[in-house]
C-alpha cells in the first residue's frame, strides 16, 4: 500500500470540471489497488486572484511543498485578460514552476489508433508515431530580466530576455539525454535556434560537449523553425525532443495536433536535480482553461486523467496502477466514446462527466 499526500488545484475554466474526472479515476485506482491518498485543495488562478488578490496564495504554495505531488488543471479566462491588469492568472503557474524548481517539462505525444481520423494530418503520416518532449520549464523568456514595458519619449517599449546559464542548459539536456537512452529508438533531437541567437548557441555547445558521455543516444540538431516543419510532415522521425522553454511552449501546441486534439496530452513537471528524484512535481493537462466550453460538459477529460496516470508513474513509482488508466484511456476511446473535441464531426459525443465515468469504471473493474 502507498500513503500520498496529493495537492489538488482545479483552478479557472474548464479546470474545475476535468479535475473532478482525474480525481475519480484516482479514486478508483486508489481502491483498487488499495492504496491511501490523502487530497488538500489550494485554489490559484483567476479565482485566487479574484479572492485574495494573488494569483498563488502563500496557503497555496505551502499545500503544494507539503505534497508528494500536485495535480493542476487550469488557469486563466477573459475576466483576467486585461493587458493592462497588475496581476494575471498566468503568474499562478509561473510562480509555482519556479518555487518547485520545476525546470523539466514531459509532455508524451502518443497517437492513438482510434484517433486517427480526428486530425487534420494525413492518417498515414502518423503511423508510427512516439514522441517525448521535454520543455526546459524555469529560464528563457519567462522569467529571465529585463523584463517590463516603458515609456520613452519616442513611444512606448518592452524587453523580454531569453537568458539562460550553463548549468540551466546542462540539466535540462542531461534529462534529455537519460529520457533518450531509456527508450527503443534511443534518438534525441535537440532544437534550437542557433544560426540567430546567442543564448541558442550556448544551448548548442553544451550538448556538443555533453554528448560523449551519452555514446549510445543518436543525437541530432535542428532549428525551430525547422522543427516544427519536421512536426507535421514527419513527425515518426522523432523520439525524444529537448529544447528551452518558448520553443517547448510552442511546439506542443503543435505536436497537440498529432493526438488528434489538445484534450488529450498530459504533462509532468518535475525537478530532476540529481539527488532530487523525489522532489514534488505538478502534473496537468496541456490544454488550458478553454474559456468558451466552460460548465457545458464538453471539455475532454483525458489530458488530464492521463495527467493523473503521469503522477502515479512519476512521483508515486505506481507503474502498473499508471498503466491500467492509460489502457482505460484507450479502451473507452476504442469502444468509440468521444468528447465532442474527438467527434466526428455530425457524430454524437460524450459528455465530461460520462467520459470520466466511463474510464474510471474500467480503472475500478
Ligand atoms: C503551457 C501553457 C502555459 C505556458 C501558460 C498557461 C502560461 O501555455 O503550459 O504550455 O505558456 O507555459
Ligand atoms: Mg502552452
Amino acid at each position: 500500500m502507498t500513503k500520498a499526500n496529493i495537492a489538488v488545484l482545479p483552478g479557472d475554466g474548464i479546470g474545475p470540471e476535468v479535475m473532478e474526472q482525474g480525481l475519480r479515476v484516482l479514486r478508483a485506482a486508489e481502491s483498487r489497488f488499495g492504496h491511501n491518498f490523502t487530497l488538500k485543495d489550494g485554489i490559484v488562478g483567476g479565482c485566487a486572484i479574484d479572492e485574495f488578490g494573488t494569483a498563488l496564495p502563500d496557503d497555496t504554495l505551502k499545500t503544494c511543498k507539503k505534497s508528494d505531488a500536485v495535480l493542476f488543471g487550469a488557469v486563466g479566462g477573459p475576466k483576467w485578460d486585461d493587458p493592462k491588469a497588475p496581476v494575471r492568472p498566468e503568474q499562478g503557474l509561473l510562480a509555482l514552476r519556479k518555487k518547485l524548481n520545476l525546470f523539466a517539462n514531459i509532455r508524451p505525444v502518443k497517437v492513438y489508433p482510434q484517433l486517427r481520423d480526428a486530425t487534420p494530418l494525413k492518417p498515414e503520416n502518423l503511423d508510427g508515431v512516439d514522441m517525448i518532449v521535454i520543455r526546459e520549464l524555469t529560464g528563457g523568456l519567462y522569467f529571465g530580466k529585463p523584463k517590463r514595458q516603458w515609456t520613452t519619449s519616442r513611444g512606448r517599449r518592452a524587453v523580454d530576455s531569453m537568458a539562460y546559464s550553463e548549468d540551466e542548459i546542462r540539466r535540462i539536456v542531461r534529462v534529455g539525454f537519460e529520457v533518450a537512452q531509456g527508450r527503443p529508438r534511443k534518438k534525441l533531437t535537440s532544437v534550437d535556434k542557433a544560426n540567430v541567437l546567442e543564448s541558442s548557441r550556448l544551448w548548442r555547445q553544451i550538448v556538443l560537449e555533453m554528448a560523449p558521455s551519452y555514446p549510445d543516444v543518436n543525437l541530432d540538431h535542428l532549428l525551430v523553425d525547422t522543427c516544427a516543419m519536421h512536426l507535421v510532415r514527419q513527425p515518426a522521425r522523432f523520439d525524444v525532443i529537448v529544447t528551452e522553454n518558448t520553443f517547448g511552449d510552442i511546439l506542443t501546441d503543435e505536436t497537440a495536433v498529432l493526438s488528434g486534439s489538445m484534450g488529450m496530452l498530459p504533462s509532468a513537471s518535475l525537478n530532476m536535480e540529481e539527488g532530487e528524484r523525489g522532489a514534488v512535481g505538478v502534473y496537468e493537462p496541456c490544454h488550458g482553461s478553454a474559456p468558451d466550453i466552460v460548465d457545458q460538459n464538453k471539455a475532454n477529460p483525458c489530458g488530464m486523467i492521463l495527467s493523473v496516470a503521469m503522477m502515479l508513474r512519476h512521483s508515486l513509482g505506481l507503474e502498473e496502477e499508471a498503466r491500467t488508466i492509460e489502457t482505460a484511456v484507450e479502451q473507452v476511446l476504442e469502444e468509440g466514446y468521444r468528447t465532442p473535441d474527438i467527434a466526428e464531426d455530425g457524430t454524437e459525443s460524450t459528455g465530461t462527466v460520462e467520459m470520466g465515468a466511463l474510464i474510471a469504471n474500467k480503472v475500478a473493474a
